[in-house]
Formats: C-alpha cells, sequence, structure tokens
C-alpha cells in the first residue's frame, strides 16, 4: 500500500499529535500529502483529551472513512520501581486515546471503512520493563472484538521490531539488542502490508464477530479465531532451542510445541531424567503456572508417559475451573466438553 492508494483526490488526512503544530516538524509529510491530493490537516493535542479528539473529529466536514490510532508513549520501569504516572502516561494514549476516539466517533455517527489501532507483541508475550506499555497493548486487542460485539469495524496491529521507521529506528542501541536476541526484524513495507490487509479485515464478518471457531482434529476442539488482529513479527531468526534464541516467548509455553517439536510424549518422565529433585520442581510448577494443587511428586514419577500427566492436569484443571465457574451439572458437563484437550 502506498499513500496514493488512499488519498483520493481532495481528501483529508487529519493528524492529532501533541506537538503536530511544531514548525518545521512535519513539513515534508504534509508537501507529500499534497503531492498525493490530499490535504493534510494538522491538530496540535492529545488523544487521551477528549476535547482535543472532538476538535480532531469537527476539523473536516467531510465523512471520515477511518481511523489509524498510533500513539505511543513509553516509561520502561521495573514493576517495583514504576509509580502510578509512569503506570498512566504508557497507558493513556493507548486506553483512553482509543476510548476516546471510539466515543466521539460514535456520537458524530462516523461509520467508517476502518479503525485500525496499533499495539505491540509485548502485550502477547511480555517485555521486561514494559508491564506499562503491554497493558495498554492488550487493551487494544480487547478493544477490537468489542467494536465487533457491537457491529462496528476495527483492527489492530501487533507489530514487531521495525528497522527503517518509528521509535526502535531511532534507537540503534535497542534495535542491535533485539537483533542480538535472534529477534526477526520488520520493515515499513511490512507494516504497509498489514494495514491493507486489515483494511479488508476490518469490516465485520461472522468469523470476526463469532471469534471461536471449530478447528483442528476431534470433535470439540475451539480456537479462538480472530481475523482482524494480526501479530507481526512474533518470530526468531534462530530455533526456539537454540542458545543465542533470547525472545521472550522462547520460554513462553504457549510456544512449547515449536521448541520441542521432537519430543516422544509417550515417554516416561522418569526415562527422560526426570529424578526426584526435578519432580519437586514440576511440582511446584504445576501449582504454581497451572494451579494444579493436588498434583503429588508420587504422580510425576510414577506417571507411564509426559500425556498421560498432562491428561491428569488438564482433569485436575477441569474438576477446579468447572466446579468454581458452573453450577448446574448441565453445565459442568457443556463446559468440560468445551474445554476437553
Ligand atoms: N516502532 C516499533 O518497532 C514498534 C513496535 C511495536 C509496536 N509499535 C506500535 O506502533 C505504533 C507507532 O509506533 P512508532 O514506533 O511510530 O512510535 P513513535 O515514533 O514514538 O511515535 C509515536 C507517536 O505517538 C504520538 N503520541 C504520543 N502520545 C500521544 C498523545 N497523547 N496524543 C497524540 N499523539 C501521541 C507521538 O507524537 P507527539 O509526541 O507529537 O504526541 C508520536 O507521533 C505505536 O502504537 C506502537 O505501540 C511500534
Amino acid at each position: 500500500m502506498t499513500l496514493k492508494d488512499n488519498c483520493k483526490p481532495r481528501s483529508d488526512v487529519i493528524f492529532l499529535s501533541r506537538s503536530a503544530g511544531e514548525a518545521g516538524k512535519y513539513d515534508k509529510f504534509v508537501q507529500e500529502l499534497k503531492a498525493l491530493g490530499c490535504s493534510a490537516v494538522m491538530i496540535s493535542g492529545g488523544v487521551s483529551v477528549v476535547e482535543d479528539v472532538e476538535k480532531a473529529v469537527n476539523a473536516t466536514k467531510r465523512p471520515i472513512r477511518g481511523v489509524l490510532q498510533a500513539s505511543m508513549i513509553l516509561r520502561d520501569r521495573n514493576l517495583p520501581s514504576m509509580n502510578f504516572d509512569d503506570w498512566q502516561a504508557a497507558t493513556d494514549p493507548k486506553v483512553k486515546g482509543t476510548w476516546n476516539l471510539h466515543e466521539v466517533l460514535l456520537k458524530e455517527n462516523q461509520t467508517m471503512d476502518f479503525f485500525i489501532v496499533f499495539s505491540s507483541w509485548s502485550g502477547l508475550v511480555g517485555q521486561p520493563g514494559q508491564m506499562n506499555y503491554a497493558s495498554g497493548n492488550t487493551f487494544l486487542d480487547a478493544f477490537v472484538q468489542y467494536r465487533h460485539s457491537q457491529g462496528l469495524t476495527g483492527a489492530v496491529v501487533d507489530v514487531g521490531v521495525v528497522d527503517d521507521v518509528g521509535y526502535v529506528s531511532q534507537n540503534a542501541r535497542l534495535l542491535d539488542f533485539f537483533c542480538m536476541t535472534s529477534t526477526h526484524i520488520l520493515y515499513e513495507q511490512d507494516i504497509l502490508d498489514a494495514l491493507q490487509l486489515l483494511m479488508t479485515r476490518s469490516l465485520i464478518t461472522l468469523d470476526n464477530a463469532r471469534g471461536e471457531k471449530e478447528v483442528g482434529i476431534g470433535r470439540g476442539r475451539r480456537a479462538f479465531v480472530n481475523k482482524a488482529q494480526l501479530a507481526l513479527g512474533l518470530r526468531s531468526t534462530q530455533p526456539l532451542s537454540a542458545q543465542n534464541n533470547r525472545t521472550t516467548w522462547r520460554r513462553d509455553p504457549r510456544m512449547a510445541l515449536f521448541a520441542h517439536e521432537n519430543l516422544d510424549v509417550n515417554q516416561a518422565p522418569s526415562s527422560i531424567g526426570v529424578d526426584s529433585l526435578v519432580a519437586i520442581e514440576l511440582r511446584n510448577w504445576f501449582r504454581q503456572t497451572l494451579g494444579c494443587d493436588s498434583m503429588t511428586i508420587l504422580e510425576i514419577l510414577g506417571s507411564d508417559s509426559l500425556l498421560s500427566l498432562g491428561k491428569r492436569s488438564a482433569n485436575m484443571l477441569k474438576s477446579k475451573y468447572a466446579s468454581d465457574v458452573m453450577t448446574g451439572k448441565e453445565h459442568v458437563q457443556e463446559y468440560m466438553n468445551t474445554k476437553m484437550p
């Protein structure tokens, strides 16, 4: 996609940012738009301030066809030293800002072809020191589902590390850091391609609206599918098992399938070196990570295969959560069928 594709003659691009009014800062951008037949309307203000969003929305008399919400403030801190200001600084543009755009445009009865929000894979897999930013991004992922549930257009791109435009491109050390961790690096064209795809997927389809789909082998297997959410660049340049792969998702339990592609789940834990000390660690993991409080060391050591250990823990979770969440026999059975591995 190029700007040309989206700039129809006599269309306006309204650009809202706190520094939009700074002399000279966006001259090239404005000139480029002009050359493509668009007029740029620069509005100085913050997306978290509802009056500023109203000013931007009312800056044109023409119908508003789409929104690209890409505001970001980073205030990275480890959680113990993160104060409320740090939290708000990073979450406000994403949470308050997006909500302001949503509400003001609804109030103005603007039905748009697309409403694309820029999120990050930090919300999917986490990044040390970015709890505030990650939370803002998970809000965006959920926000798109909310818009769909209201019959409104919406799409989200969970961006990875971009080399040639934006924040990381201006911080050479950060880019080096990500390269060294074996993170796949994206380029501007990847973002443009994603936006083009998401513009077509912003429209409500049955799949987007339902969110759940029957997938895989076996009855009752369901997975969440949202075609209007794209995670970009969640890839490594080294296999997950490589020592110099230091991506944050390497240890993510959801990646276990890829990290241990050759693991034979029919082996007994004892046959792959699980002794009593490892079994203690495993039992703690089952308790802390999965909440399987009744898993015992003896069960782990005596299990005839990894598969049956997995089934045992799944059953523990089913009885724990089915009895917590549901009341009534039929509902419990229905719930258990849905969650059956
Ligand atoms: N670049 C990457 O590698 C990367 C990776 C993952 C996700 N992303 C996502 O992609 C989007 C764009 O990132 P980027 O790299 O282009 O970031 P960037 O260069 O830092 O740009 C962020 C923009 O947000 C604006 N902004 C911040 N607070 C605002 C507010 N309260 N109201 C209005 N505008 C505000 C800033 O302008 P002012 O300062 O003038 O307000 C700036 O133009 C972000 O949503 C980010 O989360 C980027």
